[in-house]
């Protein structure tokens, strides 16, 4: 399996480039606006193409890099049910699995930071018939848990979605092994999480003894913790939401 990670220091987001080389099949996960170029020239540098691309929920914080890539590569574009984006797209449900080659992506339904939101386990079948690493959004990320707000309105309070987030860390992402390898959408400098460490790679075993949102003893403590002192919203958060929403190429915002 080929992987590496991507980050955009400006925003503090980290993207992943990803896939089968024998089977001549790569996929872009969260891609940033402004590294289409990046993604791009790696796969060809490594004589690949870019078949697929996903997002682990609709960015609020940052312009997405899908509809450019798509694009630009004819790839698919893969989102969680309900993302409500307004482009074409493969809407992946929970546990469904897409097929790289060797290298397997499964949609973990994780919402609360967002209520569509997928995390994607990631196997290499070269290596293991079980999971390797997982790519987890902005539901776990280095330190925190992501915040509940950002994607909340109407019957969605930021409460209920904490919730959410709860049982998805509880029920979905801690059940994991501790050797699963970790990789956020976000590090420290990002306004997804607070204290976020620099290094955005870690283990779901570290986490889960160190990352001080997964410390607390019961739904209504991590509720209460989570919904404290929440960071400022993103600059422009409507005006990005809603060009990421559009799936227009030009859709660059700044
Ligand atoms: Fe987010």
């Amino acid at each position: 399996m080929y992987f590496r990670q991507l980050l955009n220091d400006e925003t503090a987001c980290a993207s992943y480039l990803l896939g089968c080389k024998t089977y001549r099949q790569f996929a872009v996960v969260d891609p940033h606006v402004d590294l289409v170029d990046r993604y791009i020239a790696l796969a060809e540098g490594q004589g690949m193409p870019i078949v697929a691309v996903f997002e682990t929920h609709v960015q609020a914080d940052h312009v997405s890099g899908l509809p450019e890539l798509v694009a630009r590569t004819g790839a698919t574009a893969y989102l969680p049910e309900g993302a409500g984006v307004d482009f074409e797209h493969h809407a992946l449900g929970d546990r469904e699995v897409v097929k790289l080659g060797n290298t397997e992506l499964q949609a973990i339904a994780t919402p609360g930071h967002a209520l569509a939101h997928h995390a994607y386990l990631v196997t290499d079948r070269t290596r293991a018939q079980e999971p390797w690493l997982v790519l987890s959004g902005d539901a776990l990320l280095a330190g925190d848990a992501g915040r509940p707000d950002l994607h909340a309105s109407g019957e969605e309070t930021v409460d209920s979605m904490a919730r959410a987030l709860y049982r998805s860390l509880t029920d979905r992402l801690l059940t994991l092994p501790d050797h699963v390898l970790l990789y956020p959408a976000h590090y420290s400098g990002s306004v997804c999480g607070r204290g976020l460490s620099a290094n955005p790679a870690t283990t779901i075993g570290f986490e889960r003894r160190h990352n001080p949102a997964l410390q607390h003893d019961s739904e209504d403590a991590f509720v209460q913790a989570l919904t404290s002192d929440i960071p400022p919203a993103p600059e422009q958060q409507a005006a990005i939401l809603k060009a990421n929403r559009s799936g227009s190429p030009i859709a660059k915002f700044s």
